[in-house]
């Protein structure tokens, strides 16, 4: 099959979080196994659009190019999705011609382009305190040991990246709800299970019993199948739904 020369882009741009968002067409040289960021990247070398017009290159968040940062979240073709691994090859169908659309994620504020900030994430870790606690910076010795069964079940929660994507989908993350969201609920059984960091868990679990908790959750289930680490989300939210109910009648009977 002949190659094409270039790839048709366009890109929802906003040069700051007041500005008018704009469109921009872009015609990209064509590399075989190019991702979305090598396409930025391209935009980035040679800033003109599609018309010859001179303009800015394209703000967009990436480090570690290999889907590990969580950083490059952005809508590709309408989908919540990782620009380092999106291939183009994939993106554009067999004829190549299809224009490739790229836009922030829009359930979080704009910073600038591509780039937004996903903040709201770190401040609902915090709520459901996703940390093990230590006492003091000295040395503790090793940690209690952790059986195969539990690491089995916690290494999956542990490749969350923080992408974001999973929230991105979900309807009820949205400023009604105040919903934490999918990655929130998952990284409170991470932590739960973690044989130091249980003795959080009470408080960890009251939390997600509050205001935007895992009662905010209806099920739908597009956080797991948007996931890019295929973390079994509505398998944790199933089990931290039971958790936090028993955490309910025990605090109920406690009074
Ligand atoms: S199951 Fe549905 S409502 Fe619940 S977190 Fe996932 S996408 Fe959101
Ligand atoms: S749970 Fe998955 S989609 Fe959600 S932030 Fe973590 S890696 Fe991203
Ligand atoms: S650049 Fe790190 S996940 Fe894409």
């Amino acid at each position: 099959m002949q190659m094409p020369s270039t790839i048709k882009v366009e890109i929802k741009r906003q040069a700051n979080p007041n500005a008018p968002a704009t469109t921009e067409k872009f015609e990209v040289p064509y590399r075989p196994g190019m991702n979305i960021t090598s396409l930025l990247g391209e935009i980035a070398l040679n800033p003109v659009d599609v018309t010859g017009k001179p303009t800015t290159p394209v703000t967009y968040d990436s480090n570690c190019l290999e889907e590990i940062c969580g950083s490059c979240a952005m809508l590709i073709n309408g989908k919540a999705m990782m620009a380092c691994s999106a291939l183009v090859d994939k993106l554009t169908g067999p004829n190549k011609d299809q224009t490739i659309t790229l836009a922030p994620l829009s359930k979080f504020p704009i910073v600038r382009d591509l780039s937004v900030d996903r903040s709201v994430l770190f401040e609902n870790l915090k709520t459901v305190k996703a940390w093990v606690p230590i006492d003091g910076t000295y040395d503790l010795g090793s940690g209690p040991r952790q059986f195969p069964q539990v690491q089995e079940q916690r290494y999956p929660l542990s490749n969350c990246i923080s992408c974001c994507c999973c929230m991105e989908v979900c309807p009820q993350f949205n400023d009604v709800t105040n919903f934490v969201g999918a990655a929130t609920i998952a990284q409170t059984k991470l932590f739960n299970l973690d044989p130091a960091g249980a003795v959080l868990k009470e408080d960890r679990l009251r939390a997600l019993a509050g205001d935007g908790g895992i009662g905010e959750c209806s099920f739908a289930q597009n956080c797991v199948m948007t996931c890019p680490k295929g973390l079994p989300l509505t398998e944790a939210i199933s089990d931290m739904g039971r958790d936090v109910f028993v955490q309910k009648v025990k605090d109920l009977f406690a009074r």
